[in-house]
């Protein structure tokens, strides 16, 4: 037997009607928010992210030669497609241009629970601004997003690449070890940090100036610990703005360095504790990526959502709420009313009913058995006396009751019944 391929889902009609309910419900809030949806290619050119997108995501990338000897990746996010989209596309649009897009990405990670190789985004891209009300605006529709869809426990981090990513740029001047040094910083992991310091012989001073700053957590007065400076303005006019959303429980978490490469101002993240390991359900910020890909440089600032764990962590809240895959399934309880029962079914289909009927010529008894297992609504049952009179017999297959209503009422009956 040829197995899926390690790291990636199958995803059946019950699991797919959670995923698009909650889907459904963050792109509405983006619409909401007057964010209009794009759609970009899921494989590109692999220089759209190996320019900018950052080493670990360069490691992770599904690359591959095509029949023309071009070297092609698989999505490994979609920021970078959707700022080449706009480059060539785009630039002249009137700004700010506000844009979302759900989609498939591919990394070559190690699989478990909550990280996958193929996985689901829904992100936003706010391009052409960098005021922070702008970085407030797409910090609440983040947060507008997890909300709709119905997610309560979860922690906004709001940090300011410029600070750390200045500090440890300007003092340590070989790019290489620096980029390490922001990838451990990323990591909190500060005993490695500590033996490259050592091995480099880099300045102790500069160490614990960094696990200072990193160390910035929690409410905004946090950063009075700091010296004033744009970056820290910036940080404050984006909480005053949120305020003024209504959004005050977000904090301030200045180790935030993302691993993406191409940030430049606000990051945030957002965490779904009951999550464990891969808790992170959101990252994002500022940065500029235009000029990276031959456009006028532009400011933009955006998220990315991992559907996945949005679905995980509301399951680990409280079961997801479907509407019943089947309204109703029609039975006709002998052959000869079987033509009578597809005018039925064809009748509540257009009515805009989910409605099935019996195509395996089963018994009245395996078909009830059938109607439950599919969780449909009613059965509706089509014998010979109730056909004489036009009529059928409804069966409700929660709890068993059962009415005999006229064939021109049972759509109406359906509807007006409590689940609809
Ligand atoms: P990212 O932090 O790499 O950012 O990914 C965003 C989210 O995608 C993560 O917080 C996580 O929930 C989910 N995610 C990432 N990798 C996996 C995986 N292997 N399996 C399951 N879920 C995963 C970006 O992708 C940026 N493009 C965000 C952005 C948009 N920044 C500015 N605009």
């Amino acid at each position: 037997m040829i197995q899926r391929p390690r790291g990636t889902r199958d995803f059946g009609p019950a699991e797919m009607a959670k995923r698009r309910k909650v889907e459904q419900a963050m792109r509405d809030a983006c619409a909401r928010f007057g964010f209009g949806e794009v759609v970009t290619p899921t494989f590109e050119h692999s220089e759209l992210f190996t320019l900018r997108s950052g080493q670990s995501i360069v490691d992770e990338m599904y690359v591959f030669r095509d029949k023309g000897d071009r070297e092609m990746a698989l999505r490994p996010e979609i920021t970078a497609s959707v700022i080449r989209f706009y480059i060539s596309d785009m630039s002249m649009h009137p700004k700010p241009l506000k844009l979302f897009y759900v989609g498939n990405c591919f990394r070559y990670e190690n699989p478990q629970s909550g990280r996958y190789r193929e996985f689901f985004q829904l992100g936003a891209e706010l391009i052409g601004t960098k005021t922070p009300e702008t970085d407030a605006e797409v910090v609440a529709l983040a947060i507008s997003c997890l909300r709709g869809a119905g997610l309560e426990d979860f922690l906004v981090r709001i940090g300011h690449i410029g600070i750390l990513k200045s500090l440890v740029r300007k003092e340590i001047k070989d790019e290489v070890v620096a980029a390490e040094a922001l990838r451990m910083i990323d990591k909190e992991d500060w005993d490695s940090l500590g033996d490259m310091f050592d091995a480099k012989a880099l300045p102790r001073k500069l160490f614990d100036k960094i696990t200072s700053i990193a160390d910035i957590k929690g409410s905004v007065d946090e950063l009075n610990n700091l010296e004033d400076s744009e970056p820290t303005a910036h940080l404050r006019e984006i909480f005053d703005t949120l305020r003024l959303y209504g959004i005050d429980d977000c904090q301030v978490d200045l180790g935030i360095v993302r691993g993406l490469d191409y940030y430049t101002g606000m990051v945030f993240e957002i965490d779904a504790p009951r999550l464990g390991a891969e808790k992170q359900v959101l990252g994002g910020g500022s940065y500029t990526l235009s000029e990276l890909f031959g456009g006028e440089p532009v400011f933009s600032t955006g998220f990315a959502i991992g559907i996945d764990r949005v679905l995980l962590a509301l399951e680990k809240e409280r079961p997801i709420d479907v509407r019943a895959p089947l309204d109703a399934y029609v039975i006709p309880a002998k052959d000869d009313m079987r033509k009578y029962a597809f005018g039925i079914v064809a009748r509540l289909r257009s009515q805009g009913l989910k409605a099935d009927v019996d195509l395996m010529r089963r018994t009245l008894s395996k078909n009830l058995k059938y109607a439950f297992s599919a969780g449909a609504r009613f059965a509706v049952i089509v014998g010979k006396e109730e056909m004489a009179k036009r009529s059928v017999t409804l069966r409700d297959m929660k709890t068993g009751k059962q009415e005999v209503v006229q064939a021109d009422e049972i759509g109406k009956t359906i509807l007006r019944s409590p689940d609809s």
